[in-house]
């Protein structure tokens, strides 16, 4: 399972980068939001780090077109770039069009199988289920990872699936386990990942037996 970094801050993607850990970058209008910065220059700071950025149509764009057209402009500013769809119904006209254009999508805000599907056939390249905000409703978020990663499996769909809304490493687990291709992961989550008390502990005695027969 590949790694992205959940983040608009270059701070934190330019740490996790050095990790030499991730393979992209996933944005969300939130996360924008948060850095408060302009959308363009912060993809162009983005992308001087690394090559696979992503970027949202502003939730404000309800139409399908006007969707097309903000979604081929975002696509403009990097050929590697993923557009980020939502789950709607124009969401998925958007993505049958922009998908037939060659732009990369993520349809986004996925909370059900059937819209996982719907969103393969129309020819998403990625799609992204909310593992921590199904939790939040007190229900399986993992499950519904694996129950879309068998789906996709059955009928051989292309589409890749973005394990988003990360909350703890125990997801990164249940998520690797059921094969999907990607974890998105807020930077604070790759600090919990790194860490264990018994590496820590280990290190101590290492260079408290070191130092005790070598000194410094
Ligand atoms: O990028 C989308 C997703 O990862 C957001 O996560 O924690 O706001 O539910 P969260």
């Amino acid at each position: 399972m590949k790694l992205f970094l959940d983040s608009a801050n270059i701070e934190e993607i330019k740490r996790a980068n050095e990790f030499g850990i991730i393979c992209g970058v996933t944005t969300n209008p939130s996360i924008i939001a948060k850095e408060g910065k302009d959308f363009k220059e912060m993809i162009q700071q983005m992308t001087q780090i690394i090559d696979s950025p992503s970027g949202e149509v502003k939730p404000t764009t309800e139409e399908a077109k006007d969707m097309i057209r903000e979604g081929r402009s975002i696509a403009s500013l990097h050929p590697n770039m993923v557009v980020k769809l939502p789950t709607t119904p124009e969401g998925l006209k958007a993505c049958h069009v922009l998908s037939k254009e060659g732009i990369k999508t993520n349809l986004t805000l996925v909370f059900s199988v059937p819209q996982a599907l719907l969103a393969a056939r129309a020819g998403a390249t990625y799609v992204s289920p909310f593992i921590g905000r199904i939790d939040d409703i007190s229900m399986d978020g993992l499950q519904l990872i694996k129950d879309i990663a068998q789906i996709f499996k059955i009928y051989n769909l292309s589409t890749q699936i973005i394990c988003a809304s990360i909350r703890n490493a125990y997801h990164i687990i249940g998520c690797a386990k059921t094969g999907a291709d990607i974890a998105t992961v807020p930077y604070s989550i790759i600090e919990q990942m790194v860490k264990h008390p018994l590496t820590d502990k280990g290190l101590e005695k290492f260079k408290n037996d070191y130092i005790a027969v070598f000194g410094e």
